[in-house]
């Protein structure tokens, strides 16, 4: 429904499909075929890979599909090719045998050149070659790490088709545009289990990403068990934290996929929760406890005391044996000084050491840790609030103020990560995310020396409104857009393309073992007390949940209530962050109305959807009133029929070639205004795609 014409719409405006595809589509012969057959071709990998040339045929992949490793061989080679073959029997629901073949005769051949580096590096070689044939596929790379990515395209590259499951003919030369692709998962406002980091995990690993930044501690929370100072996980955790072993085995995990992980401890604000424990860490008079509220909290970490610095040495000292990678990430965003305002030894300490404001002592503070940070072996990394004069130039800044700052930090000679954009705790569309780049508005004033300094960006994901539950469902499937930027040709930007792609890989993900879809239904069933929840499910699918800022704000209204007790578990938990039934009924409502209300096919879909939300409010009621949890829900169920009754009449004015008299369009867009306010943090996504229908048809047309 609408989204073929959309793209056809995009190539024929702008001319910049040929572009793309020059850019996709390097040596063969490809180039001949026609535009729309190459966008009705069914390579649904993501992200798009940097070369793709189609090829005649097609690998049929069937119970008897073996995989031989050629070339260089470890233990982790064969695990990965391992666990390819098991996700493709997921894929697939054969019986595959997971014994690795002889090369002379499997279906797929690896061949990787040498080894990876014992402890995965940024900027590691992560290229493939991918050669599907009829007659079999094989895969080089110089190292497992483009092997494993080279497998994750091929089962991307798996459909089903009339007779049997198949992968098309096809030559992929493919190499990630950045080192650097990032998701950061806070673990401290909700904690999150470690079942959950692994399957989100393994859907990284699908979409090709190769960092997992952990948010360990924050006022809300300490997350990990620490033997040099146990007061910090037994008092500052509610007695959820991360056991070493567990931690040590999540890195195991990662590793296995090609994903670095990259801890980061918050300091010095957000850092509550070290304070239950060891207050005279901090610079107020304490005692604390773990915060329960969000936002900006004014304890602060005092930089004046040189215990301080002794306890952060050994403690560093201990969580860089237990993370390999190089890079350690201490936070530095959002303190707010207050603490440090009110202590009177540490404004001696600043008038003798000439610190002239919070921001410099912030500094002095950050400069001291620096140099434990790389006494103990590895690249210091923080928010932009860190990026201040006379920095080393191996730290790196990671990005959430805006473009600016990584631009900054590129030009005074700094690594930077963007994460500005990236906030999938925002609920922004997945298009929003994926038109946000690295290299563009600020990023496109670099020099190419300086661009080389932006090594990618950060998917975030915090977890004030979030959970081990809901989680996935707010990563997944938006974080593949964000992946798909960081990874494929900057030129790739068609977003209806992009959504097509992106429905195929969330089935995938779900396939592998991911919950962002499935979850949902289960919460919806529990929260409604029954199984029987399809007209639950029909307002589910046309609703999303209000931006954090409005759930903010509205807990604000209702009393503050909102803190870490607060039970996720209503409607706006279950829900997706993008409503996929919204964003193609407005291609409709785009591709009738731009037909000249022409396009019969269509506007019957339209009418049906209307009707289906119209009749909806009735079929829902007795849910509504039987649980505590859908009461609240009972005004946006109705604001759904209303909106639907007036988009049927639309449609009626319309079919009866009558223009819609000005006054109920008045009344009808002043109703749809209103509907389309966020109403107990749940807002109908379909509202402004109604008040596009309402207002065509009140608009008089010439007869065809
Ligand atoms: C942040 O969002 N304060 C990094």
């Amino acid at each position: 429904m609408g989204i073929h014409f959309e793209i056809r719409r995009r190539a024929t405006r702008s001319g910049y499909l040929p572009i793309l595809f020059c850019a996709l589509i390097t040596s063969v012969a490809m180039a001949q075929v026609p535009q729309s057959q190459q966008l009705s071709s069914p390579i649904n990998v993501m992200p798009l890979p940097a070369t793709v040339a189609p090829g005649a045929g097609r690998l049929l992949v069937s119970q008897t599909f073996s995989v031989a490793i050629a070339g260089y061989n470890d233990l982790r080679l064969q695990r990965v090719a391992q666990r390819f073959l098991h996700d493709l029997s997921r894929q697939t629901g054969y019986f595959l045998s997971e014994r690795l073949g002889d090369a002379s005769r499997a279906t797929l051949t690896i061949h990787a050149d040498h080894g990876s580096e014992p402890v995965q590096e940024l900027g590691e070689d992560e290229s493939y070659v991918l050669d599907v044939s009829s007659a079999g596929a094989k895969l080089t790379a110089p190292n497992p790490l483009g092997v494993m990515h080279g497998l994750e395209s091929f089962l991307q590259l798996v459909q089903v088709t009339p007779d049997g499951y198949a992968a098309p003919a096809i030559h992929v030369e493919d190499t990630p545009r950045f080192p650097w692709r990032g998701l950061s998962i806070d673990v401290s406002r909700h904690f999150i289990s470690t079942e959950v980091l692994k399957r989100n995990l393994d859907g990284m690993a699908a979409v090709k990403m190769n960092v997992l930044h952990l948010h360990l501690s924050d006022d809300q929370g300490f997350r990990l068990e620490s033997r040099e100072f146990p007061k910090l996980q037994e008092l500052g955790s509610d007695g959820m934290y991360y056991r070493q072993s567990e931690m040590r085995e999540l890195i195991a995990y990662a590793s296995d996929r090609g994903i670095r992980i990259v801890p980061e401890f918050d300091m010095p604000g957000h850092s509550t929760a070290w304070f239950v424990g060891y207050p005279e860490l901090s610079s107020g008079p304490g005692p604390y406890q773990i915060e329960r509220h969000w936002g900006i909290f004014d304890p602060a970490m005092d930089p004046t005391r040189e215990s301080t610095y002794k306890l952060l040495d050994k403690f560093i000292e201990e969580m860089t044996n237990i993370f390999p990678d190089r890079y350690f990430h201490i936070g530095g965003d959002e303190v707010n000084g207050k603490q440090w305002d009110a202590n009177p030894k540490i404004h001696e300490f600043m008038k003798a050491h000439n610190l002239r404001s919070n921001q410099e002592l912030q500094q002095y503070f950050t400069d001291r840790v620096e140099k434990i940070v790389s006494k103990h072996h590895k690249f210091m990394v923080g928010w932009d609030e860190i990026l201040t004069p006379g920095m080393p130039k191996d730290i790196v800044i990671q990005s959430w103020r805006g473009q600016e700052s990584l631009a900054e930090a590129a030009k005074q000679g700094y690594r930077g990560i963007l994460s500005s954009g990236y906030y999938l705790d925002a609920i922004q569309p997945a298009a929003q995310h994926y038109l946000v780049d690295p290299l563009s508005g600020a990023g496109a004033t670099l020099t190419a020396e300086q661009q080389k300094l932006v090594l990618g960006g950060e998917a975030c994901m915090w977890e004030e409104f979030a959970s081990d539950e809901s989680i996935e469902s707010r990563i997944w499937p938006r974080a593949a857009a964000i992946a798909e930027r960081l990874w494929s040709p900057q030129q790739v930007q068609d977003v209806n393309w992009m959504y097509r792609r992106l429905a195929a890989v969330s089935a995938q993900l779900e396939q592998l073992g991911l919950t962002h879809r499935s979850s949902s239904e289960v919460m919806l069933a529990r929260i409604a007390g029954t199984d029987d929840i399809a007209a639950l499910q029909v307002l589910a699918l046309a609703l999303q949940p209000a931006s954090i800022t409005i759930r903010e704000t509205e807990a604000e209204k209702a009393g503050g209530i909102q803190t870490s007790d607060v039970a996720l578990h209503r409607m706006v938990d279950a829900i997706a962050p993008e409503s996929e039934v919204a964003r193609k009924f407005s291609s409709a409502v785009d591709q009738f109305v731009a037909s000249k209300f022409q396009d019969a096919t269509t506007e019957s879909s339209i009418r049906q959807t209307l009707t289906k939300w119209r009749d909806n409010d009735s079929a829902l009621q007795s849910l509504l009133q039987n649980s505590f949890l859908l009461k609240e829900v009972a005004p946006v169920s109705q604001n759904l029929a209303s909106l639907a009754t007036a988009g049927l009449q639309a449609l009626d004015y319309i079919d009866a070639r009558k223009t819609a008299p000005g006054e109920w369009k008045t009344q009808q867009v002043a109703m749809i205004q209103q509907a389309a306010k966020p109403t107990v943090d749940l807002v109908l996504a379909n509202a402004p795609a109604v008040q596009k229908l309402v207002e065509a048809s009140s608009v008089p047309v010439a007869a065809p």
